[in-house]
């Protein structure tokens, strides 16, 4: 049965861990893996801007022997023109694999239950779990494992990334902390998805308001903008509402002495995370963006051994 990347409970622990050790083996030699030689296409839509996650599957489709068609909302039928169901209904007879950055969950849900092929998800407003298979390689390089560690997340509660943080470490048998303001909390269902999840797999969930208690000891300290795509009418309202949950030196001393941290980037220095901890000792953030590129290979090759 065709097997999709739509969130990142999607994946069972056991799933997770392997292509994660695919995504290590890929690094070391990148052209190993060949799954689209033909070559097969696999279509990367956009209804959102990108850096990282338009280079980093062009880039990835074309290690594993394939050819990326990247399309752009603009330019295509997407959009309101037609429907997520009829657009993967065309796709799957040319394409191996749709990947889709997009608004809405739904449509994300839509395309998938529409089409044979595997679609990804590169990036909702719910989730970014693509993200969050870099991050967790990331973390697990620089700390050789990830169940039992402590990540927290801080700043906006109910975006993609702080969402995903809590079902990837959930899956990962982490010990997710999220602290936001009570208004940029996660949604409850994503919340209680995460607790089932990390009840099968050892780890944790709390939610926190107090950014110096959420970040205490943690092993590693992640944030993201606070102004996410597609918010940015509200950008006044929530830089004075996000203001304690900056990332300064402060906070991070608060952490383990050798806590990382982790943003997804693009970032913006001075709001959400200063320059003294995104561009200091502890970031790992030039690591999380490379590896975009060795774990999304890993899932693509994962997915299409499963079809
Ligand atoms: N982190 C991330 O997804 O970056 P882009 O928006 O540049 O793809
Ligand atoms: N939360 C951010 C992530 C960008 C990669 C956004 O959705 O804009």
């Amino acid at each position: 049965m065709t097997r999709h990347f739509l969130r990142d409970d999607d994946l069972t622990q056991a799933e997770q861990t392997s292509i994660l050790d695919l995504a290590v083996q890929l690094k070391a030699d990148r052209f190993a893996a060949k799954p689209l030689a033909g070559p097969q296409t696999v279509a990367v839509i956009f209804d959102k801007s990108s850096t990282r996650t338009r280079v980093s599957f062009a880039v990835g489709i074309a290690d594993l022997g394939g050819v990326p068609l990247i399309i752009s909302i603009e330019s295509s039928q997407l959009g309101g023109k037609e429907t997520p169901a009829d657009t993967a209904r065309v796709l799957e007879r040319q394409v191996a694999a749709i990947v889709w950055r997009t608004f809405a969950q739904a449509g994300l849900e839509e395309m998938a239950a529409g089409t044979t092929v595997p679609v990804v998800n590169a990036l909702s407003d719910d989730f970014h779990p693509c993200q969050l298979l870099a991050d967790l390689l990331t973390i697990r390089e620089h700390r050789g494992t990830l169940a039992g560690l402590t990540v927290t997340f801080l700043g906006d509660g109910a975006s993609n990334m702080a969402q995903s943080y809590l079902l990837a470490g959930a899956t990962a048998g982490m010990h997710v902390r999220v602290a936001s303001p009570a208004h940029y909390a996660p949604m409850d269902s994503v919340v209680q998805s995460a607790r089932e999840v990390a009840s099968r797999t050892g780890g944790s969930i709390r939610l926190y308001t107090d950014a110096q208690e959420a970040v205490a000891d943690a092993d590693v300290v992640v944030t993201d903008t606070w102004v996410s795509m597609g918010k940015e009418i509200e950008k006044a309202e929530r830089v004075s509402i996000l203001g304690n949950y900056r990332v300064d030196a402060r906070l991070m001393g608060l952490a383990k002495a050798d806590a990382l941290f982790l943003h997804c980037l693009p970032a913006d220095r001075g709001f959400e995370v200063t320059a003294e901890v995104i561009d200091g000792p502890q970031s790992v953030i030039w690591d999380e963006a490379e590896n975009r590129l060795h774990a999304q290979k890993a899932l693509l090759v994962w997915l299409l051994q499963q079809q």
